[in-house]
């Protein structure tokens, strides 16, 4: 099946459920068995990883997203996490112990350096920041009990696009495991497996949501021994996600494609737009030719999401509020990937340790929605107007 059927048909079968489309919510805790011995068994083998025993390790609907999720990325096995964050952060926990070391990239999603630098601290495992841009010398990097190095690309706020089969091959020479946050190109865009990452995550909350409306992660793997690991992680801690988000998440799983294709059209348009405009230096976005990115991203995506990072001429915090706070439909928020858009300030200067961030200009990271591109235009005319008229004043 190619990716839109998949989307379509994976992780349900609707004669197993009285020919209805969706798969039912199942809410369980306990799992009833009909005698002690079926009890006793109950995980043994590959029951352990794959049978609903117990609502805590998964039930049928937690297992179809899991499983859809999997077959779209390419891996052997996936489990739910109760958000992105737990993804990464179980995902991270599953391989290293006491005295490890792990290689992390300096442009990640600001809690998961918050995890490295505060809980993984504390339980003796060490953390160095490489350079997105860093590929074939990343081995420098590597210290004799470096478990694993960690990738997100394009890299939160400043969408730097890592040369992901260059790293996995430094890493793979030293038994290192590669983890990639493949949020930003979702299962469809970028095909983790192919390019040598050994567990994906995804922040479900996003595009395969959609609809702003749950928290959900999912990490897959590329092996069964690789899942197994994770999962006996997750179960261990039991991290798991309720079945109504799992509904949710499948529900927004199949309408994923053709949102896609909508944010990439818009998103390029807009992005060329901006590109063009006096108060604007440069556009973060690797679709664009004139972005470092753009060869690794051609080379290695299928396509685009709406997810881009501006930087502005201005540095006055003041005028950039005047700007967003006075949008019609770039609202002020975290997260992305859902129907609204929305716009958000980013701190580079204060986060970044290994890959200083010392271009000037105030940045905006855009997540543009499902809204007609030329209302968003439109939106973004009026408010350079207003940024100008306060630096002006
Ligand atoms: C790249 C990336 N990874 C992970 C996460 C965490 O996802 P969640 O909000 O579901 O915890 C985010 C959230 O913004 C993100 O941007």
């Amino acid at each position: 099946m190619k990716d839109d059927s998949l989307l379509v048909h994976s992780g349900r079968d609707p004669q197993r459920h009285y020919g209805i489309v969706n798969l039912p919510v199942y809410h369980a805790s306990t799992v009833l068995y009909p005698s002690l011995e079926s009890f006793k068994k109950r995980a043994v083998g590959d029951q352990k990883y794959r049978a609903v025993r117990y609502g805590a390790y998964g039930t049928p609907t937690t297992n179809a997203l899991a499983d859809a999720v999997a077959e779209l990325e390419g891996g052997q096995g996936a489990v739910v996490t109760s958000s992105g964050l737990a993804a990464v952060t179980f995902a991270i926990t599953a391989f290293v112990g006491q005295g490890d070391h792990i290689l992390m990239v300096d442009s990640v999603y600001s809690p998961t350096r918050g995890f490295c630098d505060t809980v993984l601290k504390r339980f003796g495992v060490n953390t160095t920041y490489y350079d997105p841009l860093e590929s074939e010398s990343i081995s420098a990097l590597f210290q004799p009990n470096t478990r694993l190095i960690f990738c997100e690309s394009p890299g939160s706020l400043t969408f730097e696009v890592q040369d992901i089969p260059a790293l996995a091959a430094a890493a793979h020479q030293r038994d290192i495991l590669v983890l990639l946050d493949n949020t930003w190109a979702t299962p469809l865009l970028f095909k983790p497996f192919d390019k040598g990452v050994d567990i994906s995550i995804q922040a479900g909350t996003k595009y395969i949501s959609g609809h702003s409306d749950l928290v959900i992660g999912i990490i897959t793997a590329r092996t069964e021994t690789l899942f197994r690991r994770v999962k006996d992680t997750t179960m261990v801690f039991g991290e798991i996600a309720g079945p109504d988000d799992c509904y949710l998440a499948l529900r927004g799983l199949r309408s994923m494609g053709a949102r896609l294709k909508q944010h990439q059209t818009t998103t390029l348009k807009i992005a060329r737009w901006l590109q063009a405009c006096p108060g604007v230096k440069r556009v973060l976005f690797p679709p664009l030719p004139e972005d470092p990115g753009y060869k690794i991203w051609k080379r290695d995506f299928k396509g685009a999401s709406g997810v881009f990072g501006v930087v502005l001429h201005t540095e006055s915090e003041q005028a950039v509020a005047h700007m967003v706070d006075g949008y019609r439909f770039f609202k002020i928020g975290a997260s992305w990937g859902g129907y609204e858009s929305l716009v958000l300030p980013a701190s580079l200067k204060k986060i970044r340790t290994a890959s200083r961030w010392t271009e000037s200009g105030y940045v905006l990271r855009y997540s543009i929605g499902l809204e007609d591109p030329d209302d968003l235009i439109t939106d973004l005319v009026q408010g350079f107007k207003r940024l100008n008229d306060t630096v002006r004043s």
